[in-house]
């Protein structure tokens, strides 16, 4: 679908980002950053990882995202005995009739929430991965694509917490970004503690299916300057070579960052992509898909900070149209 990107388009995008971060302020408080990076997520179709320790909102904030998206909704919550099958669906025998019927299991959906997503083994995790990467699934040697928009909002609690799995580290990739959601600031807190003595206002919806594609269809022709590919590149070298990184940012990873940029100009109501988009982005896009080397580890070096220090030493050059 080619999509043109007239003033009027642009400022419609901008006017829904913004009611969507409106409605989802009304059961969740805290920074609408963290909204606006839901929304890069879904606009440049791909999925987002939560991390954040037990009672900061994760759950809260994908239920009021995924209801103000007017789509179809299921939520998974990740158990240690959660098998792939309960994920991807069944075949059971329909004793009218004497054959086997496809039951299908919660990934077909437009928005699935995968909550607590490390309580489950690796091979259930793997079963959703896949799907994502792959926006289809194979149940007992036949193939069925997943429903469009299909986005996955997973949450998941510090890996250092008893009974949980990590991800499988070559598969936290398959996420375009990983939020992490610390405490909230004293105002919010105060805020949350005297609004929600009662139930809060139910969250409505702000767009639906059709729109959403058409949103993402409008993302894809954001104009990227070659100055800011160059420093896209120039930030990943930046990680490859780092002293302290096991396995830098791919190509892929370099790829997500363009993506995400041009998704968060449309957003932000442009119809190209800033340096600032960029830097925003890194820290989010970036920071999971790099392997620190064991010492480093072991010293909790993370991702992040190498790609903090990638924005400090990696210069870009303004690009013209901008
Ligand atoms: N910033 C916030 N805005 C709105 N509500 C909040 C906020 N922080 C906490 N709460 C309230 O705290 C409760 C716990 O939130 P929630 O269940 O979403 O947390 P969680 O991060 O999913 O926790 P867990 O990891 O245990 O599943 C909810 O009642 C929620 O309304
Ligand atoms: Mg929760």
């Amino acid at each position: 679908m080619q999509a043109a990107l007239t003033n009027d388009k642009l400022a419609r995008v901008n006017q829904l980002a913004r009611a969507i971060t409106e409605e989802v302020g009304r059961a969740f408080i805290g920074n609408p950053s963290i909204t606006e990076a839901l929304l890069t997520t879904l606009l440049a179709r791909g999925h987002v990882l939560i991390e954040g320790y037990p009672g900061v909102a994760k759950t809260t904030l994908v239920k009021a995202f995924s209801a103000t998206l007017g789509c179809h909704f299921r939520r998974i919550q990740f158990t240690p005995d959660l098998l792939p099958s309960d994920i991807t669906g069944t075949y059971i025998l329909d004793m009218r009739t004497n054959t086997f019927v496809l039951r299908e299991g919660p990934v077909f959906t437009n928005v699935l929430l995968g909550d607590e997503i490390n309580r489950a083994p690796a091979k259930t995790q793997s079963a959703l991965l896949e799907a994502m990467q792959e926006q289809q699934v194979t149940i007992e040697g036949e193939t069925r694509p997943l429903g469009e928009p299909f986005i996955v909002l997973a949450t998941q609690n510090p890996i250092e917490q008893e009974g949980t799995y990590p991800l499988p580290e070559a598969q936290v990739d398959r996420f375009l970004i990983k939020l992490k959601m610390g405490y909230p600031v004293l105002a919010d807190e105060k805020r949350m503690l005297s609004t929600y003595d009662r139930p809060p206002p139910p969250v409505r919806p702000v767009v639906g299916p059709q729109e959403i594609l058409e949103m993402q269809a409008l993302a894809q022709e954001v104009f990227v300057a070659e100055e800011l590919l160059d420093y896209v590149l120039g930030l990943v070298a930046f990680t490859r070579s780092h002293a302290r990184v096991y396995l830098g940012a791919s190509p892929r990873a370099a790829l997500a960052l363009v993506h995400a940029s041009k998704s968060l100009a449309l957003l932000r109501g442009r119809d190209y992509v800033l340096p600032d988009d960029v830097r925003h982005l890194a820290p989010l896009v970036l920071g999971h898909r790099i392997l620190m080397t064991p010492e480093a580890e072991i010293e909790g070096a993370l991702g992040t900070v190498v790609i903090a220090e990638s924005l400090d030493k990696v210069g870009y050059k303004m690009p013209k149209r901008a």
